[in-house]
């Protein structure tokens, strides 16, 4: 139930109530346009995301240990009953370093669409106006030049000022650049924490393929044995 306090301030309410500066509400299409592109945008790259950070420190012990180090360090600090600090999530530097390696081998969203709206040349090309193409991650993440040894899952890459500009981009960059980074990070984190914070994690399928279904997808599910500390 919503309190006084809260009505009116989720999203579907501001769409509805909005006005463009002609004092016209968006139509009932752009409004499940963008409610649609939103779950989309936000589910199956956050999905995808910790589904991959689960993969690598089911498959990784060294990698596993030293973030659960850094999660019980959290962990010891506070209460049974309490919640997650912002402090508390800045303090995940080494879980963090884990998750941007994740998504630099594995990136959720893989590529985007771009059209130009106006004709411009660049580098000695022109662009006309209508030109539909789409930008990818592949062309840097992979790339010896930028990732040393780029098949290794080295966390040690985000250590330092880390990647050069542009070079590690699964949210994008520039002027559309995923606006819920760092949300992202949030749930990333708070995920890796209570996880790992429980559980010591074992593969099932210790092979398992990944395909690209617009996103990557481990092809059996990623079934994975949770074994509770301490037992
Ligand atoms: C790990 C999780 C996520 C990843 C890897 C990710 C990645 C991306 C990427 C690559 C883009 C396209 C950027 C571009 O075109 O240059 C994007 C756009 C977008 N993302 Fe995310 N995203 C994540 C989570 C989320 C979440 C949780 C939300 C919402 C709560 C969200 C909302 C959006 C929206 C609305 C856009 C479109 C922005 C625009 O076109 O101006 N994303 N995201």
């Amino acid at each position: 139930m919503q309190s006084n306090e809260t009505a009116g301030r989720d999203l579907l309410s501001r769409m509805l109530l909005v006005t463009d500066e002609d004092g016209q509400f968006m139509s009932e299409m752009e409004i499940s346009n963008n409610i649609i592109g939103l779950l989309v945008a936000s589910y199956e790259t956050t999905s995808t995301a910790v589904t991959f950070v689960l993969k690598h420190l089911a498959e990784l012990p060294r990698i596993y240990n030293e973030v659960y180090r850094e999660m019980m360090a959290i962990a010891k600090t506070k209460g049974p009953n309490d919640l997650l600090s912002w402090e508390d999530i800045e303090k995940m530097k080494y879980s963090w370093n884990v998750a941007r390696e994740s998504l630099r081998v594995t990136p959720p969203a893989q590529e985007a669409f771009r059209e130009s709206v106006t004709d411009f040349t660049y580098a000695g090309f022109t662009i006309p106006k209508g030109w539909k193409t789409f930008w990818t991650v592949h062309t840097t993440h992979k790339n010896p030049k930028y990732f040393p040894d780029p098949e290794k899952f080295d966390p040690s890459r985000f250590e330092g000022s880390g990647p050069a500009p542009y070079t590690f981009v699964p949210f994008g960059g520039g002027p559309r650049m995923c606006p819920a980074k760092e949300y992202a990070r949030l749930e990333v984190l708070a995920f890796m924490y209570n996880v790992v914070r429980s559980f010591k994690l074992e593969k099932l399928i210790p092979d398992e393929k990944t395909v690209i279904h617009s996103s990557p997808v481990p092809v059996k599910g990623l079934p994975v044995c949770l074994q509770p500390h301490g037992n």
